[in-house]
Order: C-alpha cells, then sequence, then structure tokens
C-alpha cells in the first residue's frame, strides 16, 4: 500500500515526539508527516537520567539509552484522533513492545495497539522492532519473531505499515533472512536506521561515562552514523529491485545537510527522516533542509526527488 509524503522529509520516532504539545509543534511544522514516540501499552517513564547526550564532540551525533519514555498507547490514540481533526498531515503511530505489568506477548502488544491506533486515525503505523534500549534482544534480530509481528498486524489493520530497523551491519546472512520475510507481507516502507546500538562516550574531565542506564552504552545517531544508514538503505533499496517488491525504504540517520539528504535518495531512499537534527535545530529543519534538496535538484538538472531515487552509480 502506498504512502504519499511530501515534502518527503519527516521527523525520525522519538526526539521531542512524545508529549501532545511536542506532536502539536510537529503537526505545525513543514514536516511531511508526523511521527510519534514508539508507544507501548502501558506508559513508561524510561531509563533513570542521564539518559540522553545530545550533542557529543566534535559535533558527531548524539548518544541515548532513553528505555522508551512514552505515555502509552491509549493517550497516543486520543492525541492522534486531536490532531487528525485539526491538521491535514498524515499521521504516523511508531509502535513498540516492552515489558508490561498486563504480561501481554510482544506480539499480542503489536496486535492490540495497532488496532487501537488505526480506529483512531492514524494514517499509518510504524513498527519500530529495533529498540536497542531495552534489555531483551531486539525483535528485528530474530527472523521468526519479525514473521510472527508482521502477519499479527498487518492481518489486522488497512492502513499502511512501515518497520523500523536496526543497523545489520556485518552480519550479510541475517540481513536476507529479513528482507527475504519481509517480501512475504505487505509492507508499505522500511526506514532504515535505528540509533547504532552499543556505543559509548566518556568525558575525560570527570572521567565518566556520559550516559547512565545500561553502563553508559547508548544508541548512536546523528552524523556519525550516515555512512552506516546509507549502506542500509542502499542494499534494502538494491534487495526490492531485484525481487520487485513495492516496498519503500525511508532513509533515516546522520543526516544534518541537504547534501546527506540527497545522498540518501541516492542510495534508494524516496523519504528521509531526521532524529538529531530534530534535536539540535528543531522544526526550522525541515525547511532548511527542503529548500538545500530543491536547489540541487534544480541546479542538477532534476524536476522531483523521484529522478533521483536509488540512481547511485558504480565507480
Ligand atoms: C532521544 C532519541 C530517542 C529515540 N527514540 C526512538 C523511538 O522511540 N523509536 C524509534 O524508532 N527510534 C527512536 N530513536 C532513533 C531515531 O528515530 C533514529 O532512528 C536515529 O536517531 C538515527 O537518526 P539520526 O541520525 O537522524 O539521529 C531515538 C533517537 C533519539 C536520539
Amino acid at each position: 500500500m502506498r504512502l504519499s509524503i511530501y515534502p518527503p522529509i519527516t521527523n525520525a520516532s522519538g526526539p521531542n515526539s512524545v508529549t501532545r504539545e511536542e506532536l502539536e509543534r510537529l503537526a505545525q511544522s513543514a514536516s511531511g508527516a508526523v511521527v510519534t514516540k514508539s508507544m507501548t501499552h502501558c506508559p513508561r517513564a524510561g531509563n533513570p537520567e542521564p539518559r540522553l547526550r545530545e550533542r557529543l564532540p566534535n559535533n558527531i551525533g548524539s548518544l541515548n539509552s532513553m528505555g522508551l519514555p512514552n505515555l502509552g498507547y491509549h493517550q497516543y490514540a486520543q492525541i492522534i484522533s486531536h490532531l487528525k481533526e485539526r491538521y491535514r498531515k498524515p499521521l504516523i503511530a511508531s509502535i513498540a513492545s516492552a515489558p508490561c505489568p498486563h504480561r501481554l506477548d510482544p506480539i499480542e502488544q503489536y496486535r492490540e495497539i495497532a488496532t487501537a491506533l488505526e480506529e483512531s486515525g492514524a494514517d499509518a503505523l510504524e513498527l519500530n522492532l529495533s529498540c536497542p534500549n531495552l534489555e531483551e534482544v531486539p525483535i528485528a534480530m530474530d527472523p521468526q519473531s519479525v514473521r510472527h509481528v508482521l502477519k499479527a498486524v498487518t492481518r489486522e489493520v488497512k492502513i499502511p505499515v512501515g518497520v523500523k530497523l536496526p543497523p545489520y551491519n556485518n552480519t550479510p546472512k541475517l540481513f536476507e533472512e529479513i528482507a527475504r520475510i519481509l517480501l512475504e507481507f505487505e509492507i508499505a516502507y522500511v526506514a532504515t536506521i535505528n540509533s547504532e546500538p552499543l556505543t559509548l562516550d566518556i568525558d575525560v574531565k570527570t572521567r565518566t561515562k556520559v550516559i547512565r542506564p545500561n553502563d553508559g552504552f547508548g544508541g548512536l545517531g546523528g552524523p556519525a552514523v550516515l555512512p552506516i544508514a546509507l549502506a542500509e538503505v542502499h542494499r534494502f533499496y538494491r534487495f526490492f529491485q531485484k525481487h520487485r517488491a513495492r516496498i519503500a525504504v525511508w532513509g533515516v540517520g546522520g543526516i544534518v545537510t541537504a547534501e546527506d539528504a540527497i545522498k540518501h535518495f541516492l542510495a534508494g531512499a524516496s523519504v528521509i527522516q531526521i532524529g538529531t537534527l530534530y534535536l539540535w535545530e528543531g522544526p526550522a529543519a525541515f525547511a532548511r533542509l527542503w529548500a538545500g534538496v530543491q536547489e540541487w535538484l534544480h541546479a542538477n538538472g532534476y524536476n522531483s526527488v523521484e529522478e533521483l531515487v536509488g540512481t547511485v552509480k558504480d565507480l
């Protein structure tokens, strides 16, 4: 199922997309859609603070171990109904699973939340299968679990379903296995990458780690992950082309400048998302990036982003 996003730039789930006010601010911005924080069955306070270092030295990125702080899906269903009445832009509900007092298994959590959010008027769902900061291994690392979640959700809902994936880095067999499973379902898009997991920074003045949870280990976003994200976007794009799958690739990771965005489009992304940059620059980033992308297209003889998608040349 196709999902049309214009301009093809949105926020990435998480950064400043948790509260009603934050989501309203995104709805009023030049973002092509509003993507919510990943919501879970029960509200969550998340990990102990400090859990986010917004800016690492030399502006290489951000480091976080948030632990999915969110209002719980009941609240997001209400917020989405409210935003739906007031704004016309697509509302994308990001869904995650996490241990919860109701003891529902993850598949049941995804299914229940997906159904409720479709009813609330969400235009699409983004299944976050890749949260790096919970104790259990992300679902995206286990092919059978990915299959079960996708089966449960795609059976249940009619709105487009996207899947947020982690960087598979140097695990080509796992990448291929997951990519093949995606072909079995009606998936609108793959958003790649979630934060690069298991990264660490140290403050040499205090000789301490910069975040508290998980022994200081967290997920990396921002400029340092751009080449990782481009590689993931490109291999998913190539895989889907080869198998004639109509699954779009949404590029997330490392985008700060219009040139970074162009690289994502060349690699195969048809929509891009900004996470760390949104923390750094706020809503002004959307218009700045889009103006820069349009200028580049014009200067290089393109009429639209679509003409550029996936056209990177081999050397
Ligand atoms: C503070 C913070 C919270 C995040 N929370 C989520 C989340 O709830 N769900 C999700 O899918 N990704 C989450 N992410 C990952 C981002 O959506 C994005 O995939 C990652 O930061 C890479 O993009 P970037 O380089 O533009 O930051 C979070 C990232 C940050 C920095």
